[in-house]
């Protein structure tokens, strides 16, 4: 994507030596920033503190960490650590563990001489795929939107969507945000509702951000108005991304997203979730009981950063009384019940198993509960 008239993706490969590109995101919007990652342990920092974030990116990041691990020592037990530091970095997006589990067995299997060669081929071929993937998902998306266009007739078609599931989030497009690139290129009048997505704000700072470089029309949005703005028929479809979604289509995404998906089903709203095939989980079936939900510090609830106009600077404020406590569960589960349809790669499938199934046969063969 674009930033100030040069293409960028959000991570990369340095071209002489064993180090590894990405903008800091915790930095977005207020400054453009790019970071150079070394080591493993700065890889795994990055991914933890969110640096970098959104499922396909941080499985895009491990993916690059393992490739250093390997520039730096290549034996078989340095290896399998940087793949335990990476794994553990953040539970819940499963393409943390589908590209280490890309890397981890074809590099055991080369001689030890040429694993530092062959792990950059991976990652690098991981990142490109992810690129290509991304934009298979905006051209089946584009179509659910160009639909909505038609039939709403002389306005602009209004979709909501909640955290940043766009070009920061992945290597490039994005998932939920990569239709609506496409259809604004298209020429077809879209306004997106942005939901802030407390309490790390993803939308509000990331989101709006991508929307607004990108030229595409916009409202940022309290976390607790998309409900209202549904009653009002200000909404024609939701789409939101994903960090894992079951063989039988429930999909957890960020925090609030199952909230979205209830008054969407009770407005008559289409909800859709738009995910790469490395973000579903063919191992497990219930989402609510299987997926492993981040539970991240409560100061990113207790406390709220920004601009200070004053001084021009970051400021981080705390917004709760000192003597509360607070809680902080990153993501929530919805039931396939209330998803309408998942935007693949491969196009858009019914949320069950057999809708899954039906476009990844194989995946879903080689990979079971
Ligand atoms: O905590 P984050 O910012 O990593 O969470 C990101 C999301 O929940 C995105 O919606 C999800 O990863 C899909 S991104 C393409």
């Amino acid at each position: 994507m674009q930033v100030d008239g040069s293409h960028f993706r959000s991570i990369w490969l340095a071209d002489a030596k064993p180090e590894v590109l990405v903008i800091d995101q915790t930095l977005l919007p207020f400054a453009f920033e790019v970071r150079t990652l070394s080591t493993v342990s700065e890889t795994a920092l990055a991914i933890r503190n969110m640096v970098v974030r959104g499922a396909p990116l941080i499985g895009a990041t491990a993916a690059c960490g393992l490739y250093l691990a390997a520039a730096t020592d290549s034996a078989e037990a340095n290896l399998r650590d940087a793949y335990q530091d990476l794994l553990s970095s953040r539970p819940t997006a499963v393409n943390l563990r589908w590209a280490l589990d890309r890397m981890l067995p074809p590099l055991l299997a080369e001689p030890k001489s040429t694993r530092a060669e062959l792990a950059r081929t991976l990652a690098q071929q991981i990142c490109d795929e992810d690129v290509a993937t991304n934009s298979g998902i905006g051209d089946h998306g584009l179509s659910l939107i160009s639909e909505a266009a038609n039939s709403s007739r002389d306005r602009a078609v209004n979709i909501l969507t909640h955290c940043n599931a766009g070009w920061l989030a992945t290597v490039d497009w994005g998932t939920a945000l990569a239709p609506i690139f496409k259809a604004h290129d298209a020429g077809i009048p879209v306004h997106v509702w942005v939901d802030e997505t407390r309490p790390r704000n993803q939308g509000a700072s990331l989101t709006a951000w991508e929307l607004g470089a990108h030229g595409v029309s916009h409202t940022v949005i309290a976390d607790n108005a998309g409900g209202h703005l549904m009653q009002q028929g200000k909404i024609d479809l939701c789409i939101v991304g994903s960090d894992r979604t079951t063989r039988t289509g429930d999909v957890c995404n960020k925090i609030g997203t199952y909230l979205k998906a209830l008054a969407a089903h009770d407005n008559g709203i289409p909800f859709y979730a738009a995910l790469p095939s490395s973000t579903i989980d063919w191992t497990i079936r219930e989402g609510i009981r299987d997926i492993p939900i981040e539970e991240r510090s409560a100061e990113e609830v207790s406390h709220i950063s920004g601009l200070d106009n004053e001084t021009g600077k970051l400021a981080r404020v705390r917004i709760i009384p000192e003597a509360s406590s607070a809680a902080n569960p990153a993501f929530d589960v919805t039931p396939r019940k209330f998803v309408d349809g998942i935007i693949t790669e491969r196009g858009t499938a019914e949320a069950s198993e057999k809708g899954l199934v039906a476009l990844f046969p194989q995946e879903a063969e080689t990979r079971t509960v």
